[in-house]
């Protein structure tokens, strides 16, 4: 009890401590507010744990006839992917095609979410694209922690914005 805590107190110090952080190295740059943008989200996450297959020369991306239409080999290119519906997916995926892998302010209605989150997956529903039909990318790309889940999640649900 007290051991899982002081866990969920380290893990809120350290969601604190990202946002603060990222926030102000952006307000530095623009001189804005803008600290929901994709930066951070590419930084912390797809650049991370993620392009090592979702790359224009990786397994999982083969231009022309892939499996998913992802490239987060930049942060543009990520931003400009997910912008975007899934194609190409094939056997158990297949029903996810045509799918937005973002729904700028539902994070419960996005591909990219349900592929990331257990339990974001199991509650997805999109057509024929279930639960079932979704893969588990956070078990690919190494364990996410919650920090960067909420880092995806808060971005989308605040408007997906680059
Ligand atoms: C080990 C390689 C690999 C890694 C790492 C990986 N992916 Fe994937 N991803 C794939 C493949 C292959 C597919 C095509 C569908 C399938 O076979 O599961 C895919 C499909 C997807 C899809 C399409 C919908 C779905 O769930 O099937 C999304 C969204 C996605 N990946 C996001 C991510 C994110 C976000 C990360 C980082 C947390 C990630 N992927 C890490 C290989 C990978």
């Amino acid at each position: 009890m007290n051991a899982s805590r002081i866990l969920v107190a380290a893990a809120l110090a350290t969601v604190s401590l990202q946002l603060a952080g990222c926030s102000a190295a952006e307000d530095a740059v623009t001189g804005g507010t803008s600290s929901s943008g994709f930066d951070a989200v590419y930084t912390g996450v797809i650049g991370k744990n993620c392009n090592g297959c979702h790359g224009t020369s990786a397994p999982g991306y083969n231009p022309g006839e892939t499996e998913s239409s992802l490239d987060f080999t930049s942060a543009d290119a990520a931003y400009n992917s997910l912008k975007g519906q899934s194609t190409g997916l094939t056997g158990n995926f297949a029903a996810c095609n045509g799918k937005a892998f973002v729904v700028a302010g539902d994070a419960s209605k996005s591909l990219l979410m349900a592929s990331i989150e257990n339990a974001t997956r199991k509650g997805y529903a999109n057509g024929a694209c279930t639960s079932a039909s979704v893969s588990a990318m956070e078990s690919r790309g190494g364990a996410l922690t919650a920090a960067q889940v909420s880092l995806v999640r808060d971005w989308i649900n605040a408007g997906a914005k680059r």
